[in-house]
């Protein structure tokens, strides 16, 4: 059933608490957060695990998932010590066609963190990946999951104009005009696109690089110059370029992540 409220879970785990164990400094940060992000257990086992009486905190059993956890804690899952330090990783797939970039997938065709997952050897299972921004079911290529939600922030935020290389099948022979209304910037619904650069690949097949990610783009964009997307792939984003089968995975260097990225990872940062 939907939640009504807008109160963040942890927020209201800490109030019926008193303020007590409200994080110094207000980070938003709860038991079962904190075990996905560290990579003791992806979220949904963390909460079950608590509710289940199987965590204690400081010698105490938690059985509140979203209890606020602060640093110094001491953690035990089955009795075995745990450290809330988290290590940022960035992945890098390859997303095949059919899966949903969604956690809740009514229609059941799959979705990419089933893929992943499929895939992560024993070392990384114990994590909570998000995926960095959204692919359409039909649209393959590359696409990122972190444990870090920050790096989902910086991935996706509008100002950060990360670019984000496509190649689109599509119908008809695009030519100068269509390329260059690409390049200046359509009319949207939403408004009007920045500016992106654009090239023919093939005859029927064009490069589209934006620095934006609004939803459908790409297929918005090349319906409104006349020419509808047949099928879309994307080949890179940032200086990170898609090297890796389909439904594979690798793990980006930090290098890859600062340099091709944009964004600093630092040990223990998460
Ligand atoms: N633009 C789209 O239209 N679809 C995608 O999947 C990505 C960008």
């Amino acid at each position: 059933m939907a939640r009504r409220s807008k109160t963040p879970r942890w927020l209201e785990a800490a109030r019926r608490r008193g303020t007590e164990g409200v994080p110094e400094g207000g980070r938003a940060d709860w038991l079962a957060r904190a075990l996905g992000r560290a990579g003791v257990m992806p979220r949904a086992s963390a909460e079950a695990a608590i509710r289940a009486g199987r965590v204690e905190v400081d010698g105490q059993v938690e059985v509140e998932p979203f209890a606020p956890v602060g640093p110094g804690r001491v953690v035990r899952v089955d009795g075995r010590e745990c450290s809330l330090d988290a290590r940022p990783w960035v992945l890098l797939f390859h997303k095949p066609a059919g899966p949903v970039v969604h956690g809740s997938d009514p229609e059941g065709v799959g979705t990419v963190f089933e893929r992943l997952r499929a895939v992560l050897p024993e070392s990384l299972q114990g994590y909570e990946w998000y995926a960095v921004g959204r692919l359409d079911r039909d649209t393959t290529g590359l696409l990122l999951f972190t444990n870090d939600e920050r790096f989902v922030r910086h991935g996706t935020a509008p100002e950060t104009h990360l670019p984000k290389r496509y190649v689109a099948r599509v119908e008809g022979r695009p030519g100068e005009v269509a390329l260059q209304r690409l390049r200046e910037g359509v009319a949207l619904e939403d408004g009007l696109t920045r500016p992106a650069e654009a090239r023919l690949r093939e005859v029927d097949a064009v490069e589209l690089t934006l620095t934006e990610g609004r939803h459908h783009q790409v297929k918005r964009m090349l319906a409104a110059v006349g020419h509808p997307v047949v099928t879309l792939h994307r080949e890179a984003v940032g200086r990170v370029a898609l090297d890796v089968a389909e439904g594979a995975f690798r793990v980006l260097r930090d290098e890859e992540v600062a340099e091709g990225l944009g964004f600093r990872v630092e040990q223990g940062s998460v």
